[in-house]
């Protein structure tokens, strides 16, 4: 069975684990969307990797990887995380496919995010990764895929092309120096080199696969509510993290896909800018965010934190179809003797049980709670779901009520033991 895993939040809601857990009965683990805006962290022993572009699949012998066409790829940022994983011993030779319809980050992504996150206006606390100008220039149909990046004619014409555009934005827009054709033809023409052992069709091995009942699994990184369409816009990435994003991005058809997963923290987080209608105050804030070691994996910035937003979650069950869920972290809140799930909005003396795409709506609501009980018990040993305490279950059955999908996976920590599979 093919499996699509997406974040059902706003991204970090530790798929990196789960990806790693279901990796072992996949043949194949595919990024469909996003770039090195991801971090996907996965913990053995002493151990921690934290990938950005390779499928965390990559970790497991044997596995095929593929980055897909609807990947933006930073090759800078992935030669880097190939020697890393090398120097741990991880051979990616023969096992990582690079669609060659993937979008490449150019030098002048990067320095655009980073110039229009500096303005004063709009600010979205990007990763500063350049995704957003590359998918931009995706659409424009400006960008260089990688494709492009192997017939050295074609390269240099679209490079010449394009950043002549690019400069006249750069120069006259932003008062910026151009960036030199020689220094990005000479860096990306080492770059091909590098990378032509990965290129393939990538649309062509996934469907042969499928052909071959080989397993799937569809890796989803940011999440629902970053999703560019169906996220708190304009406060989002630039793909689709949904699981609509894993058909175009990788050329598979929805007939194809068996089940699709949902992770969830069992409470909020978001990192950057945009409206958080359940954010904890201060002084939970820190608690939460030092116990659950809520510190960006790419940026290392320190995440928003705040209680299970419902309505956040049954939009996701709803753009996802969700199947299924893993509800991760539930250890974090084992010392609170109350915890809140939001259930609502009030917004303006008007109740919103559905997501509202009104971005004002969202900034200004006021979350409709109600309070469970805590279990104030140390889950972090717990492996067997009867072994929960009776609020933990609770808690578990309550979300699950309120979502309409059952929770499959509950982890009570970072590594891999530290996870409950629900009979
Ligand atoms: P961008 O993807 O760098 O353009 O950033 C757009 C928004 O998505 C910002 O709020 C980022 O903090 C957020 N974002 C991007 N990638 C991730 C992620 O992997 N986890 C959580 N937030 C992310």
């Amino acid at each position: 069975m093919n499996t699509i895993l997406i974040g059902a939040q706003w991204g970090d809601e530790g798929k990196g684990k789960i990806i790693d857990l279901l990796s072992r009965q996949s043949d194949y683990i595919v990024r469909y969307q996003g770039g090195a805006n991801a971090g996907h962290t996965v913990k053995f022993g002493a151990k921690e990797y934290i990938l950005h572009l390779i499928p965390s699949g990559i970790l497991h012998r044997g596995k095929r990887c593929v980055i897909g066409n609807g990947v933006v790829i930073d090759p800078e940022a992935l030669f880097k995380e190939i020697d890393t994983l090398k120097q741990s011993g991880v051979e990616v030779k023969g096992r990582l496919f690079i669609s060659e319809q993937a979008h490449l980050i150019m030098p002048y992504h990067q320095l655009m995010d980073r110039l229009q996150e500096a303005g004063q206006n709009g600010k979205i606390g990007t990763t500063k990764r350049g995704i957003g100008p590359c998918y931009a220039d995706k659409m424009a149909r400006l960008g260089i895929r990688v494709s492009d990046l192997m017939d050295p004619v074609l390269f240099h014409d679209r490079l010449s092309y394009i950043l002549e555009e690019k400069n006249k934005v750069l120069t006259k827009i932003y008062g910026h120096e151009g960036l030199s054709f020689k220094a990005i033809h000479e860096t990306y023409s080492g770059y091909a080199v590098r990378l032509r052992p990965f290129v393939a069709n990538t649309m062509e091995l996934l469907n042969e696969a499928v052909h071959r009942k080989k397993r799937i699994l569809f890796e989803g990184a940011q999440g629902t509510l970053l999703d560019v369409d169906h996220g708190t816009y304009p406060y989002v990435t630039s793909s689709n993290a949904t699981a609509g994003g894993a058909l175009t991005g990788t050329g598979v058809a929805p007939t194809h896909i068996g089940e699709v997963m949902g992770v969830v923290k069992a409470y909020t987080t978001r990192v950057g800018e945009g409206p958080f209608p359940t954010e904890f105050e201060p002084p939970l804030m820190e608690k939460i965010r030092n116990k659950g070691e809520e510190f960006g994996a790419t940026t290392g910035r320190p995440r928003r934190c705040g209680w299970f937003d419902a309505v956040v979650v049954r939009h996701s069950v709803l753009v996802n179809g969700l199947d299924t869920m893993a509800v991760m972290k539930l250890d974090v809140l084992d010392d609170l003797p109350a915890i809140k799930i939001a259930t609502a909005y009030k917004c303006d003396g008007k109740i919103y049980k559905t997501f509202p795409s009104n971005i004002r709506v969202l900034e200004h609501c006021k979350p409709v709670y109600e309070e469970h009980p805590g279990w104030q018990t140390d889950l972090s040993r717990v492996r067997r779901y009867g072994d929960l305490p009776v609020n933990a279950k609770k808690y578990l059955a309550r979300l699950s009520q309120l979502l309409k999908t059952s929770i499959s996976i509950v982890s009570v920590g970072s590594q891999r033991n530290q996870t409950i599979f629900v009979k």
